[in-house]
This record gives C-alpha cells, structure tokens and sequence, in this order.
C-alpha cells in the first residue's frame, strides 16, 4: 500500500484512506438481518393482544369488558364525552377511561380513549430522574395543522331502549355515529348504511395502569425501584382476562437488548371492521401489493400483523409486513362506488392484523352473493387510543380529508422534481465537477447532485473533508452556473468527539437525547461514537437552525440543500438498529412514546433552519428541499420521501410501482424509490427500464452504493445511454404537467400517481391492481416494463374511452386489456381521451433553464369530443405564489363550437406586486404548439384556424388573426391529428382558437 505513494496525486492518497475508512463502517450495518427484527410474537404486546383476540374469538360467550357510563355521558358543541369502564374480570373492580368523540366540520370524526389514572404525574426512574406518567397525546402536535373545527350541525339523540346514543354529524346530515354502551362499540354509517364498525370483536383493549407486584421468588435486581403509590389498586394478581401473559409487563429482552418498562403494560388496541369491503390500502410503508394482504397465515397470505416501527432495515424484503423506515398509519377501505378510511393517531410502535370473512348470502335474498368483510386490528405499545375515521364516499374524499388533518404535500421547487443524480459517493469536488461536466457533454438533462456521508470531515456533519471537498463554494458556484443544485446529507447522529464544536455545544447545551438514567445517550452510528439531537425539545430546534446559517455551514450557498438520513433513528448498536425505548426525551417522554414521530422532528427542525437561513440574508427567499428516510402522517408538509436502499434486480424494481402508489394514495406522493437499485449492479437493460419507470417516480433519483461500479446515465454505452436520455427528456418535457400535478397534491392531497381504484372507483376489476398508475389529472397511464427481456406490455382499460399511445397515436378502446409493444426504447404509455396536456418540449440543460420556454399543448379527443387540461406555473422557487404570483389557467376545448379556450382559474386576482411583476416576467412566454389527436375528419382540408387573444383590455378588445393548421390522416391503426404551427398565444393570457 506504500508503494509508490510519491507518484499519486494528493487527491488519490484521500481516495484510499476513505475506502480503507469505509470498508471498517460498512461492517456494523452489515449485520442487519431479518433475525434482527422483532416478530410479534417476540413483542410482548403484540403477542399478549393477539392473544386477547384468539380468546375473544374463539369463544362464543365473549363479551368485550368495556361499558359507556350512560349517566357520564355529555354533548356539547359538537363534543361528545364520557366514560367507559373497563372492568376487571373476576373482581368488581373497573377502571375509568375518558371518552372523547369529536365530530369535525368537515366530516371526520374522532374517537379518543385515554386511562384517568394515568392522566397526572411522573413516574421516578432509577438515579432520579423522572419520565412521565402519562400516556403520550402530543403526536396531534407534530401530525396534525387543520381539520379541526368542531361542527356546529352535529346533533345527538339518545336510545335508552337500545342503549345506543347517535349524532347526526357530516356534510348534508349524511353522516351518522351509533355508540353502543354495553359492550361499548362505534357503528358509522352514511346514508344509513353502516360503512365502519369500532370493537365489533370485541377487541378493544386498554391495558391500565398497575402496581408491580414484586414476586418473592424473584430477585430484586440491584438499583430496581420501588413503586410506592400508595392510593393505586392493586390488580396485578387479579386481573385473569385473556391477557394474562404477564412475563413481559416490566422487562423485556430481544437480541441481547433489555426494555425496562417502568410504567408496565400500557397498549392499546381496537378492532375496526368494514362491511362490505373487500380491499384495504395503506399503513406504508411496505414491501408488497398496494391491496393489503390477510395476515394470519394461510395460502398467499402473511403471518404476521402489518408493522410499524421505523427502522433502518438491511436489504429489505420483498412482499413483507415487517417495518420500514416511515410510517403513515392511515387505512382506506374500498368498495364498488364506496371508499371509507380511518387514521390511528399514535407514534408508538404498531402492528396491524388484517382479515377477511366472507357472510354468506341470505337465503331469502336470492341471486345476490356472499359479502366480504376487512377487519383491521390496530395494537400500539403506547399511547392514548385515537382514532379519526373518513366516510367518503369517493377516494379523494377520504384522502382529502386525512390530508386537510396532517397537511398537503409542499409545493416543491420545480428542480426538486426533475432529475436527481446521487451515488455513495462523489469523491472529491472534482469528481462533482466533472459528472457535470460528462452531464453536458452528453446532452442528458441533470438538475441535483448529490453528497452522501463521505464528503464530510471524519463524519463530522456541518464540515467538508479538507482532502477531497477542498473548493465547496467552487463546486457550488460551477453548478449554479446551469442553474443546478447541491444536496448535502446531514444526519442526526452527531459524532462524539471533542474539538468538534457541534458536539460539544449539544452536550453542554443538554440538548441530545437522554438514556434511561438521565445521562445523554450514546450509541454508534456512521462516526463510531454519537450522540443524537433531541428534535422534541425546542431549544435543539433553534441551536439546529443556527448550524445552517450560510456563515456557519461554510461551503453553502444558495443552492445546497439538505438530504435528512438514518432518522428513524438507525443506531447501530441498539435495539433493532434503534434507539432503547426506556430512552428519556424533552418533556420525560419515553422514546417508546415517540419512536414513529421522530424522523418527522427532525425534517421539522431542518426545515426550518433552510427557511431561517435564507431569512436572515434577507433576500428573495425560497422554497426548501429535504429529502427524508424517515417519516410520519405530516411529513409530506417538509419534502420528499424515498423507499431507501432496495437492490438493482427486476423484482425490487416491480416492486417500486405499488410502494410509490401506496404513499401517494397515502398523502405523502412525493415519493420515489433508488433508480437503478442501491446494492449491486444493475445489467445495463435493467438500468434503462429503471430510468424508464423513474421518470414516473414523483421524486426521480439515481442512487448507488458505495461498493457499485460508476453507472451515470452517460457510461451506459449504446443504445443504452440514447434511450436512458429519452427516458430523462420525456421527464422534462412534462414538467408543467408534473408540476401542476404537485400543485394539485399542495392544495387537495390528491396522489401524483393515480392507482386504479382511485381512478375508477366503481370497477371492481381493477381494485387490485398496482402496476399502472395514471398522471395527476391528465389521463397519462403508463405501466413501465419491470422485467427482464419483456417486448410488450397488457394493460388494463377500465373505461369505455379511446387510448392513444403517447408516442405514435396508435389508437386502443375500453374497456379492457390491450397490448401495446414495448422494445426497450419504448415506454407503455397511453393517453386517455379527454385531456389537455401541457408540455415543453425544447431540450435543455436543467429545469431552470427552462423558467422562459415556449409550450406544447396535446389535445386528446375521446368519444365525447371534448377535452380539458390545467397548468399551473410559478416562479418554481420562492414563496411568492402565495402573494398571487403565479398563472393557473383552463384549457378547455369543446366540440360543439369547435373551439379551444383558456381560462384564469386563479382563485385571487393578481393585484399584488409581486403577482404583477411575475406576470410582466412571463408575457413573452408563449404557446408554440397545439396537437389534437383524433381530430376530427371534418378538419381535413382546414388550413388555418382562428386565433383571438385578449390585448389585456378583455374580451371585447380581442385581436384576431390566422395560423396554419396542418392534417394527419389517419395511418392504420393511428390516430388522424392536426398540429396547430405557432399560435404565439400568451400561456399566462386569455385567448381562444376557433377550428372553423
Ligand atoms: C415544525 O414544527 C413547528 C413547531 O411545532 C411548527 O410551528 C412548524 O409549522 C413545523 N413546520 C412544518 C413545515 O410543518
């Protein structure tokens, strides 16, 4: 290795030192294996409640111990409350938990459980320190930013003949909760048909508050405190319920890792059933079918209960319950013409068992078949029980409102949603420089690259290796020059060093995470030693925001922005690549408590500082970009998310199309999973269909390991390279309509990428189905080739509607499956009749080298004659959007007058400044092309159409004019077109065309 160091460039001798450096760290994360993962029966509360249901289901006489106190029960403003009892089986003893129901303006309703006894105080843990005793209500803070407003309209009756209380509550009244006292249950309907069942089962369960009772036989182990609350019933010995596996109440061990659990046992869990609906979609994130799978064993199904519990999971599995590295606990259920859902608010870890039973048909009713029911199971270790359920009926009705609770997708910036090019890792500024440079030179179309862990200085974040990263700002300013952007990865460990200033203000600042017994928690993670910020408490939020200030973080500018990895938290050394759950955070809150939401305190408190740090320079400040591993129900109000490190074989890549699916229908479509695969190397046709279906990721990045060879787009060789290009240039060709798309999701919650129940929600056939998505509203629908050799592709036509292929205008029919030819340069993509589709088709470098160029509008005719399109456009940036800076318009063409319109759609008037400068930047963007697929035949022969555009004195002061119009006859199986040349009609203006 010493040889002939003297002839090596400086740069070489880093090169080596940081291989030799990674070899040594790649070893920790290396040993995560499937063994490593709690199954539920290893997770002491998971195993007791699954329990708790075989009891209640297997036995007949079952009868759930929870009752409403009808005599506590009060309504007020649209609040139901209350008390139900838990009694306690074999005593007459019962436990008091408050009720709250809560019945929303916008229809959601709420169901929350917490336990009186557990409601005040802290508990003493060893070396007195102290936790808090009660169960965890603060997730809603960091979840959840609107939705809230109580209904004044909702009105309840009582039924003492049924012993039922109900509240008519909902938009129109349409709305209905029956709460059921004795066993206590919730039946929702709308239009008087029962849509949700709460408790059902019977499985209910909230396991309360106890006095440890200390066994003779066992020894009390050194240090162990002792409970001495002395008003507290003592239970422990007499609560026989099903539930009496007691071994895990106090303690529990897993992979040489021990939980001391000083509060006991403390689930909670409800039973959730959905007559009538055959599928259920959503707690991502998972590998497997975007339609949930059963869960208790048996042919084609899991055997163990969907999880939820972030963790940084080592080469995943495929088609597995097992947790990831986020959390959305957000179900929806579907039926034909009915889509219902429910949220479960909790941040602790979670499973959910998922079964179906069949009720066969009523004799009497002749002719009509058995109907299936989805019972959900939700079991959370912590917590207090809150449940909000959506009623629909359609599907963005119930996404809608699960988003307008925990925030839309942000508006990104418009080069967050071109193409990002990142690997393990660019070496040097050099190397950064020079795939720009390649990037160029090959005329493929880049907008980000990307820094993972190594350009830091000994992995200490907030620095730069002074070997390898000598110019940051050089780099950044050669970037900036193509208007591309840095991302930089910054994690939360924080290594644990001296002479590291970030270290050693977080120590003596207090503000990392403390362990158990109160000192601050050290684990190991990428530096070796570290320590972790406590995003919770609000002081490490600020010094955090202090970090990123430009004179802070030197070697940022402008144009660098943040990639937030390993925040589940990923601790090498803990339990389960964790952080202990008996660690103490801001507020005594056990980590256990808070586990799921932590990633999101992170993005949170990075967010913030990126929006600070452009504040205080006090210029036009911008939209910030964080990529995220991490996340919670909320996390799409920050940024992006990815599916983390999958591996480049055909069956991850299948797999990428129903896990982006499951988190768009999930309010976080801001998604995409590793172009290429992150471990190995993919074959070069494998590379191409994976650029091929990342340019439908909405988030569309290439990533690689550390241990892969160099596979830019650029060395894939012919025809590889040509045909990745195409891939990246259809991308930025649609970015208007991908950019509307995200405006949409910004203001609705509406999916980017469009499953087809969410399309056709009334088309049983195509409930299941996840390898074809449509785009945003624009009845773009593509199913990218996932496989290897594959020459065409079937897909499925839900609608009795034309089809043209994207490419060529060959013409398909629904409803069906047709087949469409897909070599490897071609990418199935059809477009559905009805639109209007936005485009810019002049290539360039970046996406904001676009910010002036001319659009292409595709008009596609289906069997109605008439087609409609929206475009939103903005500066792509800064915030001004939200002074009115920006055009929304209408393109709507209608056979019967033969015409094409474009109408402000912009729900204020752009009065402002800000607005009216924006509108003088975008006068001389222009439309430049118009092309109408399947045209009408009577247009043959047209040769101009008739342009009328507003001189901005409106329509009376309308100039008119003539262009060409040139016709495609139909060509076999094509499509007839007109193509419109230069109608040099304003985007951001109102105009007409007439095709007389
Ligand atoms: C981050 O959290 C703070 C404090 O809870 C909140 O005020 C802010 O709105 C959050 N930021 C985003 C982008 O949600």
């Amino acid at each position: 290795m010493m040889l002939g160091l003297n002839g090596l460039s400086r740069r070489w001798v880093g090169l080596l030192a940081l291989y030799i450096a990674i070899l040594s760290l790649l070893t920790p994360a290396a040993t995560v294996k499937h063994d490593n993962f709690k199954t539920c029966d290893q997770s002491g509360f998971c195993k007791r409640n699954r329990a708790y249901a075989d009891t209640a289901i297997s036995n007949s006489k079952w009868e759930s111990p929870y009752s409403l106190d009808q005599a506590s029960l009060k309504f007020d403003n649209g609040i139901l409350t209350g008390v139900v009892n838990k009694k306690i089986i074999n005593t007459d003893e019962s436990v008091r938990l408050p009720l709250t129901v809560a019945f929303y303006e916008s229809g959601t309703a709420r169901v929350t459980i917490d336990e009186e006894k557990r409601q005040k105080g802290q508990i003493e843990l060893r070396h007195g320190s102290k936790a808090s005793k009660q169960r965890y209500n603060e997730a809603e803070k960091w979840a959840i930013v609107g939705g809230t407003t109580v209904s004044k309209g909702a009105a309840t009756s009582q039924d003492t003949e049924t012993g039922t209380t109900k509240v008519v509550y909902g938009p129109g009244s349409k709305f209905e909760a029956v709460i059921r006292h004795a066993p206590f249950g919730v039946d929702f309907k709308r239009d008087g048909e029962t849509q949700i069942k709460f408790n059902d089962r019977g499985l209910l369960n909230v396991e309360h508050w106890r006095q440890k009772v200390e066994k003779p036989k066992e020894e009390k182990r050194e240090g162990e405190e002792e409970k001495k609350e002395g008003d507290e019933a003592v239970v422990a010995e007499s609560d026989k319920s099903a539930a009496e596996d007691e071994s895990t109440w106090w303690e529990e061990s897993f992979g040489g890792n021990t939980d001391s659990k000083p509060r006991g046992p403390e689930a909670v869990a409800l039973d959730v059933s959905f007559p009538g609906y055959q599928h259920v979609y959503g707690v991502a994130e998972h590998t497997g079918p975007l339609s949930l799978k059963e869960t208790r064993g048996g042919e084609g199904k899991h055997s163990d209960p969907y999880r939820l519990h972030n963790s940084d999971v080592f080469e995943y599995e495929m088609d597995s319950p097992m947790t990831l590295y986020g959390s959305i606990p957000f179900m929806q259920a579907q039926k034909k013409d009915s889509t219902v859902g429910v949220f479960w608010l909790n941040a602790a870890e979670t499973w959910i068992d998922i079964t179906k039973t069949s009720t066969s048909a009523n004799p009497l009713s002749l002719g009509i078949g058995s109907a299936t029911t989805t019972q959900a199971h939700w079991i959370s270790e912590a917590g207090v029980l809150d449940m909000f359920v959506f009623l629909g009926p359609k599907p963005q009705d119930v996404i809608g409102a699960y988003t307008d609770l925990t925030g839309y997708t942000q508006l990104p910036q418009q080069f967050a949603i071109a193409y990002h090019q990142c690997r393990w890792n660019y070496v040097t500024d050099e190397d950064v420089r020079d795939v720009d440079r390649k990037f160029d030179k090959h005329n493929i179309p880049y907008d980000v690259i990307w820094l993972d862990i190594e350009y830091t200085d000994g992995k200490k974040y907030f620095t730069w290796d002074p070997m390898t990263f000598p110019d940051p700002l050089g780099m950044n300013e050669q970037l900036d020059e193509h208007e591309r952007k840095l991302v930089a990865i910054i994690d939360p460990h924080i290594k644990n060093e001296g002479n590291y200033p970030v270290n050693e203000e977080l120590k003596s600042k207090d503000l990392a995470v403390h362990n158990k017994d109160s000192n601050i928690y050290e684990g190991w993670c990428w530096p070796g030693s570290s320590t972790w910020i406590d995003c919770f408490n609000p002081k490490a939020r600020d010094w955090w925001k202090g970090l990123f200030r430009y004179d802070k973080f030197k070697g940022t500018m402008k144009n660098v922005w943040i990639w937030n990895d390993m925040n589940e938290p990923s601790v090498f050394n803990g339990p389960e690549t964790t952080m202990p759950k008996d660690n103490i955070h801001h507020g005594g809150w056990e980590h256990r408590d808070i586990h799921n939401v932590n990633g999101l305190t992170l993005v949170n408190a990075t967010y913030d500082a990126l929006l600070a740090r452009d504040k205080d320079e006090d210029k036009h400040h911008v939209r910030p970009f964080i990529l995220t591993r991490s996340f919670y129900s909320g996390s799409q109000r920050m940024g992006a998310m990815w599916t983390g490190d999958n591996q480049a074989d055909w069956p991850r890549l299948a797999e990428s199309i129903p896990m982006v699916l499951s988190m768009g229908i999930s309010g976080f479509p801001f998604a995409g999973a590793d172009v290429g695969g992150f471990f190995g190397n993919p074959s070069k046709e494998l590379l191409t269909r994976w650029y091929q279906t990342g340019a439908f990721y909405p988030f569309f990045r290439g990533h690689a390991h550390i241990d892969t060879r160099r596979r830019e787009p650029y060395l894939a060789g012919d025809p590889y390279k040509a045909i990745i290009a195409q891939a990246l240039r259809l991308r930025y060709s649609l970015l208007p309509a991908w950019y509307t798309a995200f405006h949409e999701a910004s203001v609705s919650g509406a999916p980017i990428l469009r499953p087809n129940y969410y399309m056709h929600p009334g088309d049983e056939k195509g409930f299941g189905i996840d390898d074809q998505f449509y785009l945003g509203s624009y009845g773009l629908l593509a199913k990218p080739v996932t496989q290897e050799g594959q020459q065409g592709q079937d897909i499925y036509l839900a609608d009795k509607e034309k089809y043209y292929d994207y490419f060529d205008y060959w013409t398909y029919e629904g409803p069906g499956t047709v087949s469409v030819a897909a070599p490897l340069e071609t990418i199935p993509l059809l477009m559905q009749g009805g639109h209007i589709i936005p485009r810019r088709d002049r290539p360039r470098r970046s996406s904001g080298l676009m910010r002036y160029d001319p659009f292409t509008l595709v008009i596609v005719l289906g069997n109605s004659g008439d087609a409609e399109g929206m475009l939103y456009l903005d500066d792509g940036e800064s915030f001004d959007f939200q002074d009115g800076a920006f055009i929304h318009r209408r393109f709507l063409y209608t056979s019967a007058t033969s015409s094409l319109v474009s109408e402000d759609v912009a729900s204020t008037k752009a009065s402002g400044k800000k607005a009216q400068d924006y509108l003088k930047q975008m006068e001389s963007v222009r439309v430049e092309k118009i092309i109408v697929i399947g045209a009408p035949a009577a247009w043959k022969g047209m040769s101009d159409v008739e342009v009328s555009e507003e001189l901005g004195g409106g329509e009376s002061a309308a100039a008119t004019r003539r262009v060409p119009l040139d016709w495609h006859e139909k060509d076999e199986g094509r499509a007839a077109w007109a193509v419109v040349r230069d109608p040099g009609v304003r985007v951001g203006g109102g105009w007409k065309i007439a095709f007389a």
